[in-house]
């Protein structure tokens, strides 16, 4: 039995099963006839998915977006789910089975939605991805790998509780941050198209205090892509800005493009909207302890938002991913529920005394978290809020 945990982002797909992490943009196209193959990359192979699944052939992924005629990239949550999911889950699935292992080997996957989605659509990741799957893999050389999956369980959550499960359980899926596990604590994370706001109290999911908003980078990217329209009359793909915006320029027709000016005052005013909906979302949850930004948007957006936070904000770590905690934390929750080796857990002992978080602490198995969560997830009915009139001709 495998455990994986894969999140689907708007942006970028991440999957990890512990050994290894997969991280490529959540894009798909037609697979082509590619007449000659070569590339003197570093990591080509591992990033090269030409896979075939219900009769269909798709490049994913970087092989799409530099080899296929017609590219899906979309920030539409129906269509994501419609259309994206079950291709780039199966084709994350499929590479971290294990060759040498036995066909059929039982996968169980721990994956999120955004808050404001969870209730409507969590059920559909079970009617898509559950059961068995075959999907065949080409390599460059031509030849052909064929897996067949069973996946097993789908088990899902709201994305940002992926962060928080991340800082409170070790590798095996063991609640070990005892301290953070008393705490209440926000999560701000900042994702391509969403920045989810969510509150855990003690263990317990707030779901009052939860909620999607629509000012994702992409956002700023949006904003970005016009003005380079407007000077260049290029229209730049969203998912193409990704090097250029890190670095604040883009080469055109061989002309260089400087525009870290626009995007810093870009940058500036998405994390002052970012910090007004942290105000008005959180107004009566004045006794957080700990805010924790996540999601890769935080790592741009980080140096804007937070002197902009008042309160306790862990500092954004550059050094690491970001955009990988969400997936480290399903993983460790997979491991929680189902232990290391997706086997189902023996039923533990009742804590002696409820009331003591710390015993409970010591039972990674006994069910506060469980049922909190599930207890929650079920009252979860938030709206999206849009921000339309966010773009002001700041630029003009
Ligand atoms: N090395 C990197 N390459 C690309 N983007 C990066 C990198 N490091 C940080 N980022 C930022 O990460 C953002 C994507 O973050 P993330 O993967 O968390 O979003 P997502 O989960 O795909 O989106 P959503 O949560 O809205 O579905 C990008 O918009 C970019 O600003
Ligand atoms: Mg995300």
């Amino acid at each position: 039995m495998e455990v994986l945990g894969i999140d689907i982002g708007f942006g970028f797909t991440k999957a990890t099963d512990g050994e290894e992490t997969l991280i490529f943009k959540s894009l798909f196209g037609d697979a082509t006839d590619l007449q000659f193959w070569v590339d003197f990359g570093e990591n080509s192979l591992s990033n090269y998915f030409n896979v075939t699944i219900d009769g269909k052939s798709y490049f994913i992924g970087d092989l799409a977006e530099q080899q296929s005629n017609v590219i899906s990239f979309t920030l539409d949550q129906e269509k994501l789910i419609s259309e994206f999911v079950k291709v780039l889950t199966l084709t994350v699935a499929g590479v971290f089975l294990k060759e040498d292992s036995a066909i059929n080997v039982p996968i169980n996957i721990v994956s999120g939605l955004p808050i404001g989605y969870f209730k409507h659509n969590h059920k559909r990741f079970n009617e898509i991805l559950t059961g068995h799957h075959k999907i065949s893999y080409i390599q460059p050389d031509g030849s052909k790998i064929v897996k067949e999956i069973y996946i097993n369980k789908v088990r899902m959550l709201p994305q940002p509780l992926g962060t928080i499960l991340n800082l409170l359980m070790d590798d095996r899926g063991k609640i070990v941050n005892k301290e953070l596990a008393k705490q209440k604590v926000g999560v701000v994370d900042i994702g391509f198209r969403t920045t989810d706001f969510t509150i855990m109290d003690r263990l317990r999911y707030i779901d009052r205090s939860s909620r999607t908003m629509d000012t994702g980078i992409s956002k700023a990217f949006s904003v970005i892509s016009n003005k380079l329209r407007e000077k260049c009359g290029v229209s730049v793909e969203l998912y193409r800005l990704y090097k250029a915006a890190e670095l604040g320029t883009i080469k055109m027709k061989g002309h260089g493009l400087n525009f870290s000016k626009i995007r810093d005052q870009v940058y500036a005013q998405l994390a002052g909207t970012i910090a007004n909906d942290i105000d008005r979302v959180w107004a009566g949850d004045w006794d957080i302890d700990t805010i924790i930004l996540t999601g890769g948007g935080c790592m741009e957006l980080a140096k804007y938002l937070q002197p902009l936070i008042s309160g306790s904000v862990i500092p954004t770590d550059l050094t690491v991913d970001a955009r990988l905690n969400n997936v480290q934390g399903y993983l460790k929750y997979g491991r929680y529920i189902w232990g290391e080796s997706g086997q189902e857990p023996p039923q533990p002992q009742p804590p002696k005394e409820v009331d003591q978080i710390e015993d409970r602490l010591e039972e990674p198995l006994e069910e506060p978290l469980e049922e909190s969560i599930s207890e929650a997830l079920e009252a979860i009915d938030e709206p999206i809020e849009d921000i339309d009139d966010f773009v002001e001709d700041e630029f003009d």
